[in-house]
């Protein structure tokens, strides 16, 4: 029996890697990934994140060297997370101008120049001895707004010591308000904000709280972060951050939340970002190293997913050796 003439042959455009090549849709390019990157008050030596192999708690010296290997490889930027020495019940390291995060961005800012966008995570819980991203009242509840006072003075203080875009972190009501308010105010109007601004309370943030000695002492994050069976609510989150000055945002974590980083993408015309976090990374390196999936393959599949699914910008752990992969 012959064939119905014409025949859909959508193999025709698969058939070499140079046709494949041609018509991909989705491409991805250095500049399109962040790398996230921790660094320790305190330690001699750079010390291996267990749950997250390949990823370091910095000394300032060893995060100079990985931002400028990041910067070659063509990453469009870094953001910084710090892990102060003293915790206290106000994470009075965070806007501490002498603070860890402030030294590093000071060395970062001037190592780096234009070579990659140096940005922070803005949040309490790496600061705080009880580990929330807040002001923790008696009655051990989260006060939205005296934590934003908190967030205003860190945006300021990170803002002065390099940061060109902050990133608040905490899922507080308002914070965007608060923080543009504040760097408005003390002269740093150009400083822009990456809203996370719709953050979901996840498991995959399991290998962070390691990585940036952050886990929530008592309670968890659930009266802040958004519930997993939620989606709507995702793009009322987007639209108070954008009325709020917010120039850009992000979707977290990325890999189980691809249908709201459509529908961000569709809803919004500023760039959106999604944050490939902990949990994702530790997965996939934990099969591969087992001999279960073919690691590079799997990562360069997950973070092609994460831009066809409509990011403009990657945050991922793999940023500098996916880039020069692709470079
Ligand atoms: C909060 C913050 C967290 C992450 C980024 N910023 C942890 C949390 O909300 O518990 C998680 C990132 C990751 O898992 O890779 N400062």
């Amino acid at each position: 029996m012959s064939a119905q003439f014409p025949v859909a042959r959508p193999r025709r455009l698969r058939r070499t890697p140079a046709l494949r090549r041609m018509v991909a849709e989705t491409r991805l390019a250095p500049a399109d990934l962040v790398l996230p990157m921790f660094v320790k008050e305190g330690i001699a030596e750079p010390q291996p994140v267990a749950s997250m192999p390949g990823v370091f708690q910095h000394t300032r010296d060893s995060l100079r060297k990985a931002a400028h290997e990041a910067a070659e490889a063509g990453v469009g930027g870094i953001i910084l997370f710090g892990i102060p020495a003293v915790k206290d019940g106000t994470g009075s390291a965070a806007d501490d101008p002498d603070g860890i995060v402030q030294l590093a961005l000071r060395d970062l800012a001037s190592d780096l120049g234009d070579a990659a966008v140096v940005m922070t995570d803005l949040c309490l819980d790496e600061y705080t001895d009880h580990g929330h991203c807040g002001i923790v009242t008696g009655a051990g509840e989260i006060e939205n707004d005296a934590t934003l006072e908190r967030y205003a003075s860190i945006a300021v203080a990170q803002a002065e010591a390099g940061s060109a875009v902050v990133g608040p972190s905490g899922m507080m009501d308002g914070q965007v308000a608060a923080i543009r308010r504040a760097l408005d105010t003390a002269g740093f109007a150009d400083t822009a904000i990456l809203g996370y601004s719709v953050k979901y309370a996840s498991a995959y943030y399991g290998p962070f709280r390691d990585a940036a000695e952050c886990a929530p002492q008592f309670g968890d994050r659930s009266t802040h972060q958004q519930d997993p069976a939620n989606a709507d609510e995702s793009l009322r989150e987007v639209f108070l951050d954008l009325d709020e000055g917010a120039d850009m945002v992000m979707v977290k974590p990325a890999g189980a939340y691809l249908d709201i980083v459509r529908r961000v993408r569709d809803a919004v015309d500023v760039p959106v970002a999604a944050y490939q976090v902990s949990g994702e990374y530790a997965m996939i390196e934990a099969a591969a190293e087992k001999g279960w999936i073919d690691r590079d393959r799997t990562i360069m599949e997950s973070l092609t997913s994460i831009r066809r699914a409509g990011a403009d910008i990657v945050l991922t752990y793999w940023a500098t050796e996916a880039a020069r992969r692709l470079s």
